[in-house]
């Protein structure tokens, strides 16, 4: 499969390229970025010849089965819409548009051009996670009653303070730009959807938007869910770190999961009716080929694979983030 790729930036770097370059089935064939530099500078390290400083020349030139859009946030909308009139296959970042209306502008162009759509929430991906799905789908500890998510990070501040800013502002700050991945881990661990979000904040460094925010929703079901993201903490640690927590309050038990802080492995506890699990493990990569590898079948098969997020679920997690976001705004103090 022809593999074309729209972004050549951070996780295009760490995460998709190197990923595609290493599935046999998968031939990279073409680059595009707005930035020559570093256009020419990854067309060199990852050994591809069709570079393309606008992206409309290279879905016009080259014949392309799938296009990953890894683009910053605000140009997903225009590159998944050509995509879509050319009838290619996408896999784009999240979050997925910078508000509801384009999002479903896209989902529903990508599926009348009848291609697969799917979105990067790699937790779905994470064998921790299909492990939590299980056990909750399974029922053995009844039904949650609270799913917590507790995510504090640097917010890539070692790129420097233009990058920072640019999250702060068009990735619309932790909530939104790391949150969406909880919103979207909430709908897919309980197969259920939200029905309130609220949320307030912390504006410790000044920006529009809260660089801490917390949402307190609830579920169809009535289940309670915290969301808790942050940039404004861990960097001011002697090694810096970061954390991602998540409990499950079950009916009948306790799932926990824990990386970081540093060193960051991972811990994994379970506490059922008829045991007691506590495991530790090295930290977990972020599962890129698993991910292209649920495409590649998803192609094959014409259709979206169970363990992909879909469009839908792109947009769905993006809306709830920035409900939450907006809430949080409302509450401003200045
Ligand atoms: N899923 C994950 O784990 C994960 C991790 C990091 C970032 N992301 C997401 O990936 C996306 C990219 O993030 P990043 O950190 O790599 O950003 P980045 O700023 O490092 O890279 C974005 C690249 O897109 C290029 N670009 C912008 N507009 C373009 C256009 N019209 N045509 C071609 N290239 C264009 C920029 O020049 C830049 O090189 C964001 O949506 C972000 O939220 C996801």
């Amino acid at each position: 499969m022809k593999v074309g790729l729209v972004g050549c930036g951070t996780v295009a770097g760490y995460g998709h390229l190197p990923a595609i370059k290493s599935i046999k089935e998968l031939e990279l064939i073409a680059l595009s970025d707005i930035n020559e530099m570093r256009l020419k500078e990854y067309g060199e390290r990852f050994g591809v010849k069709g570079l393309f400083t606008d992206y409309r020349d290279m879905l016009d030139s080259v014949e392309l089965d799938l296009v990953t859009v890894s683009t910053s946030l605000n140009a997903h909308y225009e590159v998944v819409m050509e995509c879509a009139k050319k009838g290619i296959n996408v896999f784009c970042e999240k979050p997925l548009a910078e508000n509801a209306e384009k999002g479903w502008q896209m989902v529903n162009a990508m599926k009348s051009a009848g291609k697969i759509f799917a979105v990067n929430f790699e937790n779905r991906a994470k064998p921790y996670m299909r492990r939590i799905k299980n056990i909750i789908r399974s029922q053995e500890l009844g039904r949650p009653m609270m799913m917590r998510f507790i995510y504090n990070w640097a917010g890539g501040r070692w790129a420097g303070k233009d990058r920072y800013e640019r999250l702060m502002k068009e990735g619309m700050g932790p909530i939104v730009d790391c949150g969406v991945h909880y919103f979207d881990l909430v709908r897919w661990l309980s197969e259920d959807e939200f029905d309130t979000i609220t949320a307030d904040g912390i504006f410790m460094e000044g920006y529009e938007n809260p660089d801490h925010a917390v949402a307190l929703c609830r579920l169809k079901s009535g289940t309670l869910v915290v969301i808790d993201a942050s940039w404004v903490y861990t960097h001011n640690s002697k090694d810096g770190t970061y954390l991602l927590r998540i409990d499950i309050e079950c009916e009948k038990g306790i799932i926990s999961y824990q990386m970081g802080p540093a060193p960051r492995e991972v811990e994994f506890k379970y506490y059922g009716p008829n045991e007691t699990i506590v495991e530790k493990s090295e930290e977990e990569e972020k599962p890129f080929i698993t991910m292209y590898n649920d495409i590649i079948r998803s192609i094959k098969e014409g259709k979206l694979v169970d363990e992909l997020a879909s469009g839908e679920d792109g947009i769905k997690a993006t809306e709830y983030a920035i409900m939450a976001l907006e809430d949080a705004l409302k509450k401003k103090r200045l």
